[in-house]
């Protein structure tokens, strides 16, 4: 059963998820907060390779150059001392009361320079700890009323603030290139860019596409209803998975940010699937930080916080190993030729085909027996379904 996490499996968390002090909307701290270099020390015991952070999490809001510089001394040597890295940073665009009408798209135009200088020193300061990833989650980018926000106009101004980090990034000569996170709503009422197809969209009409990918929350697509493993597929279809952030959610409702796998379990027994098998041959789709953003529940106490964060990641490799049998599984190879999974990659017209050709075609359409599709030709997709839940649920070896 599932050996222990180590480095090379790409764990990682961010330093506001294990130093979530259980803070909510209709109660305060019910656990005091954990210090940067604990928490770097911690991880490394557990098996983490990354930590990932917002500036406002390493050093507070509002500090001084001196206390800043202080925190960061104090991560890099707790780095250096454990050989954690940073895959990641961000910055926070949503906490402080100037950020309380968004960042990039705030009406007012001094709060969206101020928020342009912001990510631009945590950008600087992701570049020296050697992140390679920059996340924009614009939970405060959106609206409440509807006549409180032109739309079109505050997605110009995302468009404006991305196009210019963009080419500050390529000015610079860095190796860093920025992932929008998604979700539908939570903190604001509505949230610009909404799902994983908004973005992509929006990821299409910049200046430097190519250095903008997606930062994809299991939760937040599935707040939408959606299918995450399907939206992950298509992220991927378009080159855009840059990042990706693990959690659980059980359904349409508040964000939960549960455990990974603490949510729709056949979801993320099929993103994992995907991740971890889902390319040329087999091999993994994905080969970036597997990126917890949860938060360990307010009930639990500083152990329940470590024994949660070894959840994500135990999930996370039991899931790989049920997936692994799956592929193994000859009955499942059985079920996925009669379910003709895949003539999907088959292009449907032949090589050099006209309308001419396909009109000429008797079998395409007159000599085609579609009433044989009534009470035949199955598909089979149920026994495959049922395949995959035995193997999900450790039935089949
Ligand atoms: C959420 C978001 C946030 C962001 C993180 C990065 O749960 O609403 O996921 O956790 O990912 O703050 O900016
Ligand atoms: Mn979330
Ligand atoms: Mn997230």
């Amino acid at each position: 059963m599932a050996s222990a996490p180590t480095r090379d499996d790409k764990f990682s968390f961010g330093l506001w998820t294990v130093g979530y002090n259980g803070t909510d909307p209709f109660g305060g701290p019910t656990r005091n907060a954990l210090d940067v270099v604990h928490v770097v020390e911690k991880l490394a015991d557990l098996g983490a390779y990354g930590l990932t952070f917002h500036d406002d999490d390493l050093f507070a809001f509002g500090s001084t150059d001196a206390e800043r510089q202080t925190q960061i001394d104090r991560l890099k040597q707790a780095l250096a001392d454990t050989g954690l890295i940073v895959p990641m940073v961000t910055t926070n665009l949503f906490s402080a009361p100037v950020f309380k009408d968004g960042g990039f798209t705030s009406n007012d135009r001094d709060v969206r320079r101020f928020a342009m200088r912001k990510v631009m020193r945590q950008l600087e300061l992701g570049v020296e700890l050697g992140a390679k990833t920059f996340v924009m989650w614009g939970g405060r980018e959106g609206a409440e009323y509807d006549s409180a926000k032109d739309i079109r106009g505050a997605l110009e101004r995302y468009r404006e603030a991305v196009n210019f980090l963009g080419q500050h990034v390529i000015d610079q000569g860095w190796d860093i290139r920025f992932a929008i996170e998604p979700k539908p709503n939570e903190p604001r009422g509505d949230i610009l860019l909404p799902t994983l197809g908004h973005a992509i969209a929006f990821i299409d009409s910049l200046e430097h596409p190519e250095l903008v990918g997606l930062n994809p929350e299991v939760g937040h697509e599935q707040m939408a209803g959606l299918n995450f493993a399907a939206g992950i597929a298509q992220a991927l279809y378009h080159g855009k998975l840059f990042h990706i952030d693990l959690n659980g959610q059980r359904g349409i409702k508040y964000d939960q940010d549960l455990v990974f796998g603490h949510g729709d379990l056949h979801n993320a027994f099929a993103l994992v699937d995907l991740l971890e098998n889902g390319g040329p041959g087999g091999v993994p789709a994905y080969d970036g930080p597997r990126h917890f953003d949860y938060k360990p529940s307010r009930t639990e106490d500083e152990n329940g916080v470590w024994e949660s964060a070894k959840a994500n990641m135990r999930t996370y490799l039991l899931l790989k190993e049920r997936a692994a049998a799956f592929r193994a599984d000859p009955e499942v190879q059985e079920a996925l030729a009669a379910a003709k999974v895949d003539e999907i990659a088959t292009p449907t017209l032949n090589e050099g085909e006209t309308w001419e050709s396909l009109a000429a075609d008797r079998s395409a359409f007159e000599d085609f027996d579609a009433n044989a599709y009534l009470g035949g030709k199955g598909f089979g997709f149920v026994r495959l379904q049922q395949l995959a839940t035995e193997h999900l649920l450790g039935a089949r070896d």
